[in-house]
């Protein structure tokens, strides 16, 4: 489709029209709102405006324009859903841009990719028993070399070619569709030798490309085929064709990487299956495995790669509207090992216990991080984290991630709660909020306000002892300050009660990085408190003390002898105290 007509289309037709033929919307000031029809919700999150031809669910975060609303509600494809809104505009379909010719060649094209798929096919059949006892051994027997149409690209350098030639195809067509290698212009010899060769269909059932397997060892592992007029890569599943039916059923999808962690399962039963084939997942892939479902379980390699791989695929999937857990199999496992090792129902009982996506980013982001345990890691996961929790559309789901990020974290849900109605507050999946300790605050004061807020006892101990002289022009000053009121009036001291209490954002903000931050020092003790007040009434006295140093030079200086005296007896008696201090 050009995209002239494409624009046309979308200038041609009201989206809220065409959206409230699906949901019902109110209007909410220049725009509409609805309950999101792509979750369950019970207040209105979907909004769409006509101004800016857009709608966008600030719930699950889907967003798009009119074809994309009809992609998603109906199933449709990008060109069906222009050509359905088309129609419904009244604008006649644009002649298509492949004129007959092309259209003649990309047919020839099909053609020699189901000849180049037979006659490797024929040639395991009839040639190749070591290779037919390797894929017996990887548990795909002879039924089932013919279901996957598997093959075997001969060693010798072009028997391919020759037989493509003998059919009346050109090598300029041959070539068009990678099936060869030019070492040289005008020279051709086969692309794929000595390899077990897995042809990839479309979604009718034509074969498009081609994966070849090295026999035994060697580089590359898999050699497939380029990018041809008739195969984009990125827009392709394999095995998507065999499966879609059972995807439908099922009403869920397992995305696997590779060729074989497609073919054992689906010969062990195990069907609603799909591989990327390696390469990282495309927006395109997503919307196509969206056309029969919503549901998804990633099983990619347990390696780094593969779990890397799994994290890029779940925001994909979350901006399409995806539910997505994820089952990393034990043991370095891949789908194809695992279940030649411990068979379909030990799988499908791991499957039922797959995560949510957001208990596997937390093990990742747990993992991936060095210090987990200490103050800044645990800030580091957070980060990674709370634009996912912000994400989940259910009010339920998202405090039971809270309490669970708590417990793993060993920290404060209430805290977490608070940082998270920031996230929330900026609406955006790749906000973060930003932990930072003022330089100014020290280890102690960051120390004594976290006992303080955390501990009954601390806080009998030590607030009695504490004078306003003590934090008095410190960063920290307010929040001792509300502290103490709150304990002459008896009034109970919590995090929240505190925040609340604080006027300043940025004092509330200072308050949750100092809890937030240190929490997982020791547990709070009262001898402690005592010794972070005693270290504070040190620091404020030693402060005096230089000042009244200064003070007294200066005096000295101006011949001022009585001043110098007042001084002098001042800074004795603040000597005299931090010597009882110490
Ligand atoms: P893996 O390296 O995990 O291989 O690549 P595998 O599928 O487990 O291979 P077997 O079991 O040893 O046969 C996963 C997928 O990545 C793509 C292939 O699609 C492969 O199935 N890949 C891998 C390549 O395209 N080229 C390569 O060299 C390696
Ligand atoms: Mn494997």
């Amino acid at each position: 489709m050009d995209q002239h007509f494409t624009e046309e289309v979308r200038n041609s037709v009201s989206i809220v029209q065409v959206i409230s033929e699906y949901v019902t919307l109110k209007r909410a000031g220049k725009d509409f709102s609805a309950l999101c029809p792509f979750h369950s919700e019970k207040t209105p999150s979907f909004y769409v405006s006509e101004s800016k031809k857009i709608f966008k669910c600030f719930g699950c975060g889907v967003s798009g324009d009119v074809f994309k609303f009809l992609e998603m509600i109906e199933g449709l494809s990008f060109p069906e859903a222009i050509k359905a809104l088309a129609q419904k505009a009244g604008l006649p379909l644009p002649q298509r841009t492949q004129n007959p010719s092309q259209a003649r060649e990309k047919e020839r094209l099909y053609s020699v990719m189901e000849q180049a798929a037979r006659f490797y096919q024929r040639q395991l059949e009839e040639t190749a028993e070591p290779v037919q006892e390797y894929l017996r051994e990887r548990g795909v027997h002879a039924e089932a070399m013919a279901r996957f149409g598997l093959g075997w690209a001969p060693r010798a350098g072009n028997e391919l070619l020759k037989f493509l030639r003998r059919q009346g195809f050109e090598e300029s067509e041959i070539d068009l569709c990678g099936l060869l290698k030019s070492p040289g212009p005008g020279s051709f010899h086969d692309r794929f030798r000595g390899r077990v060769m897995v042809p990839i269909l479309d979604l009718t059932g034509r074969v498009i490309a081609l994966g070849g397997r090295v026999f035994g060892e060697g580089i590359p592992k898999y050699l497939n085929s380029p990018e041809t007029p008739i195969y984009s890569k990125g827009s392709c599943l394999f095995g998507l064709h065999l499966s879609k039916e059972q995807i439908r059923q099922k009403d869920f999808a397992i995305l696997v990487e590779g060729y074989f962690d497609l073919m054992v399962p689906h010969l062990n039963g195990v069907r609603n299956v799909v591989a990327s084939l390696g390469t990282s997942l495309t927006p395109n892939q997503v919307r196509l495995l969206g056309r029969y479902t919503r549901n998804v379980v990633v099983n990619y390699d347990p390696d780094l790669a593969g779990s890397a791989a799994a994290r890029r695929s779940i925001d994909l999937f979350l901006q399409e509207g995806f539910r997505v857990n994820v089952l990393s199999l034990p043991n370095g496992l891949d789908p194809d090992a695992f279940i030649r090792r411990e068979g379909a129902e030990a799988y499908l009982e791991r499957l039922k216990r797959s995560s949510a996506y957001i208990d596997f980013l937390l093990d990742s982001a747990i993992q991936g991080e060095r210090a987990a345990a200490s103050p800044k890691g645990k800030v580091n996961v957070l980060n990674q984290l709370l634009p996912y929790v912000a994400l989940l559309p259910n009010r339920i789901e998202r405090s039971e991630t809270v309490g669970r990020l708590a417990e793993r974290l060993n920290l404060d849900s209430s805290l977490i709660l608070a940082e998270l109605r920031k996230v929330a507050v900026e609406r955006k999946k790749d906000a973060k909020i930003a932990i930072t300790l003022s330089q100014e605050v020290t280890r102690t004061e960051q120390r004594l306000v976290k006992l303080l807020v955390e501990s009954k006892e601390a806080r009998g101990e030590a607030l009695p002892q504490l004078q306003d002289d003590d934090y008095r022009g410190l960063t920290t000053e307010p929040i001792f300050r509300v502290l103490r009121d709150f304990y002459g009036s008896n009034r109970e001291i919590t995090f929240l009660n505190l925040q609340d209490a604080l006027s300043d954002p940025q004092q509330k903000e200072l308050l949750s990085d100092l809890v937030l931050t240190s929490s997982c020092d020791p547990e709070p003790n009262r001898a402690e408190a005592l010794h972070c007040v005693t270290a504070l009434k040190r620091l404020s006295l030693e402060q005096t003390r230089k000042e009244l140093q200064t003070r007294i030079a200066e005096a000295e200086k101006s011949l001022q002898a009585e001043e110098v005296d007042r001084l002098y007896k001042r800074k004795l008696e603040i000597t005299r105290q931090l010597q009882l201090l110490s």
